[in-house]
């Protein structure tokens, strides 16, 4: 009877087709229109030595011909070409910077080569950090030029890394994702290849230097595990088409076969492009934000004299953080103006004393010129008083001659 009834119902009852979703399952697609609409950014930084290939990927990883120019191998510094390109594919656009190394491992003396590198990823970190800490944050317009990856390019020597790459790597290791490739890894055999990888790998971690970690989830996906067991990935990098069979296909042409790009089974560039593209871009981006710039943020503000807790491990206000810095500041510009007064006075003093022994030097000066010159005066007058004494007589003798001589002469006559 039941079944009856139910089936009269149905009879009546008008069947609607779902158009589409309702309710909160909606919300993913919320944000997929509005990334569309706003676009995606990826910065990505090259390291490697000059002609490993680093453009060449670049180019096969973004389908895109770039036009780089080669640099030269006689620069006296390593520096860093960063370019910004637009890019679309159907309807989603991607803003890609690339900063690429220039003349790395070409000096004689590497020791300073990671420093450009080090000073252009905290750069990017202080610049946004300058954003954040405004009081208008312009974040829409703001170009976020943080760097998500890092390439590293490992010379395809099927040895083991040079100490550049380990003390690059270990310097940049806590400010960006490494990545570390394999370059033109169509010149390594096969077998070789695998030592060289395991060599890497165990070199990597023997020197404590630390990778781009792929995200730890509780069921670990077959493409995960595989990407996690090919690194270092092997790269090989062309834009050039090569027929193989009847389909034109990316890869390098040898005179024993071609080597096919998108070929797993040649080299890991799908396996890379699929990782940086695919799969874990956000990732990247997100521990870029999360662990790096969180590092470097955190070791600024400390040093600026920004802290969470007090000595007393209580916590602190920024209010209070404030000012207490005003206070130190107020404290240290007294400190310092009465230092420059002390200082001034003291200079006072010196040049006083300095004017003061001058005058006398001076004074003495005078007093022996003016006793030497009354001397001389008095010398003279007694000179001259000699001199007149000397006068008055020869006039004497001279009056008495004359009258001596006109005696004489009146006696003769007489005679
Ligand atoms: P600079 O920017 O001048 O430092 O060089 P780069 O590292 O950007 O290298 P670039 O991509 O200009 O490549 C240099 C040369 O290496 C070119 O002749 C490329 O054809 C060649 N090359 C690039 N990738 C590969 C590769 O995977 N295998 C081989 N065998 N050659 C490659
Ligand atoms: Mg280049």
């Amino acid at each position: 009877k039941r079944i009856r009834n139910v089936s009269q119902k149905e009879e009546n009852i008008r069947c609607l087709t779902l158009l589409g979703h309702f309710g909160f399952e909606c919300l993913p697609y919320q944000l997929v229109n509005r990334s569309i609409q706003q676009g995606f950014s990826f910065n990505v930084l090259c390291v490697g030595e000059t002609g490993i290939g680093k453009s060449t990927l670049i180019d096969t990883l973004f389908n895109i011909n770039f036009k780089e120019h080669k640099s030269s191998h006689f620069y006296s510094n390593v520096g860093l070409r960063v370019q910004t390109y637009k890019l679309q594919e159907s309807n989603v656009q991607l803003k890609l910077t690339v900063a690429e190394t220039v003349g790395y491992g070409d000096q004689v003396n590497k020791e300073a080569s990671y420093q450009p590198i080090v000073d252009y990823l905290d750069a990017q970190f202080e610049a946004y950090l300058q954003e954040e800490l405004k009081i208008k944050r312009s974040y829409f317009e703001y170009h976020d030029s943080r760097i998500h990856v890092c390439l590293y390019f490992i010379s395809p020597t099927g040895h083991s890394l040079k100490s550049l790459d380990l003390l690059t790597m270990k310097k940049i290791d806590r400010k960006v994702n490494i990545v570390p490739l394999i370059a033109k890894a169509d010149t390594v055999s096969k077998n070789d290849l695998q030592k060289f990888k395991s060599n890497i790998m165990s070199e990597l971690a023997g020197n404590g230097i630390q990778i781009y970690q792929f995200p730890e989830d509780e069921e670990p996906t077959a493409q995960m595990t595989s990407l996690k067991e090919h690194l270092p990935f092997a790269v090989v990098g062309s834009m050039d088409e090569v027929k193989v069979g009847k389909r034109m296909v990316r890869g390098r042409q040898y005179p024993w076969g071609v080597l096919q790009v998108e070929n797993e089974n040649h080299c890991d560039f799908v396996r890379l492009r699929d990782m940086l593209l695919c799969t874990n871009m956000e990732d990247l981006k997100e521990q870029t934000h999360t662990q790096h710039y969180e590092r470097y943020r955190c070791h600024r503000l400390q040093k600026m004299g920004f802290t969470d807790v007090g000595p007393d491990n209580q916590p602190i206000s920024f209010q209070e953080i404030y000012e207490a810095k005003r206070q130190e500041l107020y404290e240290q510009c007294q400190r310092e103006e009465e230092q420059l007064k002390q200082k001034f006075m003291q200079r006072v003093k010196e040049k006083e004393t300095e004017f003061k022994e001058a005058e006398k030097e001076l004074q003495d000066k005078f007093e022996h010129l003016k006793k030497v010159q009354q001397e001389e005066t008095m010398k003279l007058e007694e000179e001259r008083k000699q001199l007149e004494a000397e006068i008055i007589d020869f006039y004497k003798m001279k009056a008495a001659s004359e009258s001596l001589q006109a005696q004489t002469c009146t006696n003769t006559k007489k005679d």
